[in-house]
């Protein structure tokens, strides 16, 4: 049965209320992208024929994070039996495996789908496997009823029995269902048998039952079906990913002194023999390369390290930032959208936006490239071996030569030739006894 073809059928049509959020819930962010994102990468990696994702009116943006996978709108939302329906379009004459998610279900393994779809191509056949869990709070999740003959039924919270309530095994909302029989028990799926009026998915169990066929279900684990429902439950899951994040740093070569307080995004790529001192924060779209040194406090986003560089403590990399091999850049220094060659150090209190600091340049502490004259960006360009004095503007656009010296203080607003001094500040006046007679009149008038 292993050639048998799988759809995936994605629920993301509710609002989440109660993120009290004007953002989709599974738009918001784990690990610094979308959550459905994180799922959808899940339903990749198990190469399914067909997904679809169920979406609620206005949620474009939805449609968007999961493309190129079709979404449907589901216009009125109706319960989760009827969000499945609005997927049968859009999967034809589909009749291979379909397996049903919840988009606020992000954490859920492709290791525990496996075992759902094992199950469901197993040999009793089941029309429908449910992946139950046993939580420690069951609170209002439903209740699987199973007998001697497996899945029976499920009963949600607030139409079960007192007795049904105590039966710690739960419906994760998660399910495998075979195409072939699937559509026939979703048509007859009725609103009117339930206190909310709603079409309830896990209404197919009994109906199945009702026909003759098998159900059954599978156990998971209740981390990986953490359903983000509020922002409580948001950094729950936060939390649960990037434990995930820190191990695969660590088993990567990386040391991290206290792995606690260092926030990964999904895609840091780190190299080995890094190593990441406390509170430091990585946003998308950062790789760092081998024998790096991440002092404390620093925050990257954006940005690429190469090797043997050592950054911080208290840096910042935004976007576009590539520092090169063996760079230093030290406390309160901010670089956007800027090169920093091998070997080259900025040290203290320095802004680098739109520039290229050349090969084994030093930036003095205090220096600004005045990059922005409140409509465009313009480049300055520091060449190789150049030294900036302390507290010096640099006026883009602007370029310094090859080996230039720049005075510390200096407001540059034209171009240094290489291997120049170019001092552009005040000129120093000294008046010899000036401070002492100063003072012996300001004393006078005081008596
Ligand atoms: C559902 C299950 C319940 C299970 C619980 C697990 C049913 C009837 N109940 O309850 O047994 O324990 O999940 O979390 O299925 N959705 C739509 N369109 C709809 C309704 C829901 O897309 O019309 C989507 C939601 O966006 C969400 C998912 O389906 O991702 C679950 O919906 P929700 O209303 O949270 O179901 P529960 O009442 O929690
Ligand atoms: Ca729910």
């Amino acid at each position: 049965m292993a050639s048998r073809a799988l759809a995936v059928i994605v629920l993301a049509a509710g609002m989440g209320t109660r993120m009290k959020s004007t953002l989709p819930k599974v738009m918001h962010p784990l690990a610094g992208r979308p959550m459905i994102r994180h799922l959808m990468d899940t339903v990749h990696s198990l190469s399914p024929d067909r997904v679809v994702v169920v979406v609620g009116p206005d949620m474009d943006s939805v449609g968007a994070a999961v493309a190129p996978v079709p979404t449907v709108v589901q216009t009125q939302r109706l319960g989760t039996g009827h969000a499945v329906a609005q997927a049968r379009a859009a999967l034809g004459d589909f009749d291979g495996d379909v397996i049903v998610l919840y988009g606020d279900t992000p954490l859920i393994t492709a290791e525990t789908l496996q075992r759902l779809l094992a199950e469901r191509r197993g040999p009793r056949d089941p029309a429908v496997v449910v992946l139950g869990f046993k939580p420690d709070k069951a609170s209002e999740y439903g209740r699987l009823v199973v007998g001697a003959e497996g899945l029976k039924a499920i009963v949600e919270y607030r139409d079960a029995t007192r007795e049904q309530r105590e039966n710690p095994l739960c419906n994760s909302g998660v399910m495998a269902l075979d195409g072939r029989r699937m559509w026939s028990l979703i048509d007859r799926i009725d609103p009117t048998t339930n206190s909310k009026g709603e079409y309830y998915l896990t209404d197919a169990v009994a109906l199945a039952r009702a026909d003759g066929c098998c159900c059954s279900f599978v156990e998971g684990e209740q981390i990986e079906l953490l359903g983000v429902n509020s922002r409580g439950e948001q950094a729950i899951a936060e939390a649960v990913i990037q434990a995930k994040l820190r191990d695969a740093a660590m088993e990567g070569g990386a040391t991290l002194i206290d792995p606690a307080s260092v926030w990964f995004s999904w895609d840091t790529k780190i190299g080995q023999d890094v190593v990441i001192w406390p509170h430091v924060v990585f946003g998308p779209g950062v790789t760092i390369g081998n024998r790096v040194e991440i002092r404390g406090f620093c925050h990257f986003e954006g940005c690429s390290i190469a090797d043997g560089a050592t950054l911080g403590p208290y840096a910042r990399l935004r976007p576009g930032a590539k520092i090169g091999a063996s760079a230093h850049i030290g406390n309160f220094v901010e670089i956007k959208a800027a090169t920093v060659e091998t070997g080259a150090k900025v040290n203290h209190l320095t802004y680098i936006g739109d520039a290229r600091v050349g090969a084994g340049a030093n930036v003095g502490a205090g220096t600004i490239t005045c990059n922005y004259d409140g409509f465009s960006k313009s480049f300055t360009d520091i060449g190789a071996g150049a030294f900036i004095g302390s507290n010096s503007a640099l006026v883009a656009p602007v370029k310094i030569g090859d080996g230039a010296i720049v005075g510390a203080g200096s407001v540059v607003t034209r171009e240094v030739a290489p291997g120049a001094l170019a001092v552009a500040r005040g000129v120093q006046a000294d008046i010899p006894g000036w401070a002492d007679n100063f003072r012996d009149q300001q004393r006078a008038k005081k008596g």
